[in-house]
């Protein structure tokens, strides 16, 4: 039988354009599916965009043009941006995807006849930047940390899910490994979130008079869906729950996302499966968060990076690359334009891209006879893929890049050629192994990469594979 593998990304809103940060977790998850994919699994890359709510609507009305015009615009970017950084996801689900509006719709109702659905009142603190409810203990100064903004103070009727009963649960299948948070420091943190904090009964609608954009509640049409709610549901809708294709991929084998959303994919998220009889995901990975130039991304500072002006100067896996080798997967980074620029002519023009130009033009002048293919890899680096350690995965295949540079210098080939033509063949032979040992340990993590390594060793059409600008 075939194995499955179902990744998810979060689905990213669109209140602003995509951004070096959204294509870090993306680049992340392609990694992954096509490592599982070339080892034959049915794998299921599910992302998208949250189009819904407040942050959302009001972006458009800066605009100037309607909600769904807008939504319209910018995922359609998304979809661009993703095209152009070479990711091959299997599903994009929009949350205003009919299909996806009416799964939203027949599971409120599931759960409102369910009583885990019910009428109320909520006041709290709203951060619209987040599309969450704060505590007073989650501001600094009276603000989101996150936003840095002062939270609107709300107080309405709304209908309630009842989060609070599913605590106890949650707290044991976290304990347990049943339900796996990686990496472990995150998981400590939610283990005493859980521990110490009371989960309270969230408010799952907005009346439409406050927020209209958004999934009319089934059973009241007077409310429309709060955000997050409908952004989880997501997970299900895009592989079309409760079909055979839901079925044949349902759990995630594991969903990625940022520490920023992984308080709420360990309660909410696991809550609303709770209470709908599906089993919850394997694992959620909260990988880390980086700044640029060491401030946070923002609009105001004007350090936004368009991941599409990186790979229009230096190919997306140039982007690839540094995002996965500068820092590990679960810790926080930073980008800067210096940094991306040393690693692309140090490690990748130089140390991959000299070895690759000068063992295949001595083949080709010596008129060697190598080998052109090979299924090699190298060891360790798929099972470090496996534990999403991108960044070992990526020193072991660069220690492998060094030495086999280092050991070209010390064996003088362009000597060797005149007096030990026999010793030279069976060098070439062994460095050419090499590279395409390098190139099949690249295979998902800088595939194009690994693809032009893999032609040029077949048919000596030698390019430099990262020019210097
Ligand atoms: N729409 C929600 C997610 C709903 S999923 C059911 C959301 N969207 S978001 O556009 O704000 O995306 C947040 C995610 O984008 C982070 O969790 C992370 O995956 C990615 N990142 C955005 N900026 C990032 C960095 N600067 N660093 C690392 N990841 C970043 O939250």
């Amino acid at each position: 039988m075939t194995k499955k593998f179902y990744i998810t990304t979060p689905i990213y809103y669109v209140n602003e354009p995509p951004h070096i940060g959204h294509a870090y977790t993306t680049i992340a998850a392609d990694t992954i599916a096509r490592y599982y994919r070339a080892k034959n699994y049915k794998v299921m890359f599910l992302m998208g965009t949250d189009e819904h709510g407040q942050k959302v609507a009001q972006s458009a009305q800066e605009k100037g043009v309607s909600s769904k015009e807008y939504v319209d615009q910018v995922s359609k970017l998304f979809k661009e941006t993703w095209k152009n950084l070479g990711i091959e996801y299997d599903n994009f689900i929009r949350t205003t995807d009919p299909e996806h509006i009416e799964t939203v719709q027949e599971i409120l109702q599931k759960l409102y006849d369910k009583k885990l659905i019910y009428k109320g009142e909520y006041e709290g603190l709203y951060c619209v930047g987040c599309e969450q409810y704060k505590t007073k203990k989650d501001l600094i100064d009276g603000k989101c940390p996150d936003h840095n903004k002062k939270p609107e103070k709300v107080k309405e009727e709304c209908y309630l899910f009842k989060l609070s009963k599913y605590q106890e649960k949650l707290l044991n299948l976290i304990r347990d490994g049943e339900f796996k948070i990686e990496p472990e420091a995150r998981r400590n943190e939610i283990i005493s979130f859980l521990k110490n904090e009371k989960l309270e009964d969230i408010s799952i609608s907005r009346k439409k008079e406050k927020v209209s954009w958004g999934i009319e509640l089934p059973f009241d049409k007077s409310h429309t869906t709060y955000v997050w709610v409908d952004a989880f549901l997501n997970y299900l809708s895009g592989i079309d729950w409760p079909s055979a294709e839901f079925k044949q991929f349902w759990p995630p084998d594991v969903q990625l996302m940022a520490k920023d959303i992984l308080r709420v994919h360990a309660t909410i998220w696991p809550a609303l499966l709770l209470a709908l009889k599906i089993s919850l995901p394997k694992k959620i990975f909260a990988h880390g968060f980086f700044t640029v130039d060491g401030q946070k991304m923002s609009k105001s500072l004007g350090n936004v990076i368009d991941p599409k002006d990186l790979v229009k100067d230096y190919g997306s896996d140039a982007v690839r690359y540094f995002l996965l080798r500068e820092f590990p997967f679960g810790a926080d980074g930073d980008f800067s334009q210096e940094k991306f620029l040393e690693r692309y002519e140090a490690d990748l023009a130089n140390d991959l891209g000299n070895l690759v130009q000068r063992v295949l033009k001595m083949v080709q002048k010596n008129k060697v006879k190598v080998i052109k293919k090979s299924a090699k890899t190298l060891e360790g680096t798929e099972k470090d893929i496996e534990n999403l350690d991108f960044k070992t995965a990526l020193d072991k295949i660069w220690d492998i890049i060094i030495t086999a540079n280092q050991e070209i210098d010390k064996a003088k080939p362009w000597e060797l050629a005149k007096k030990d033509v026999k010793k030279l063949e069976k060098f070439l032979n062994e460095w050419t192994e090499k590279i395409l040992i390098i190139a099949n340990a690249l295979a998902s993590l800088l595939p194009l990469t690994s693809q032009k390594i893999k032609k040029q060793v077949e048919t000596l059409e030698i390019k430099p594979l990262f020019p210097k600008n």
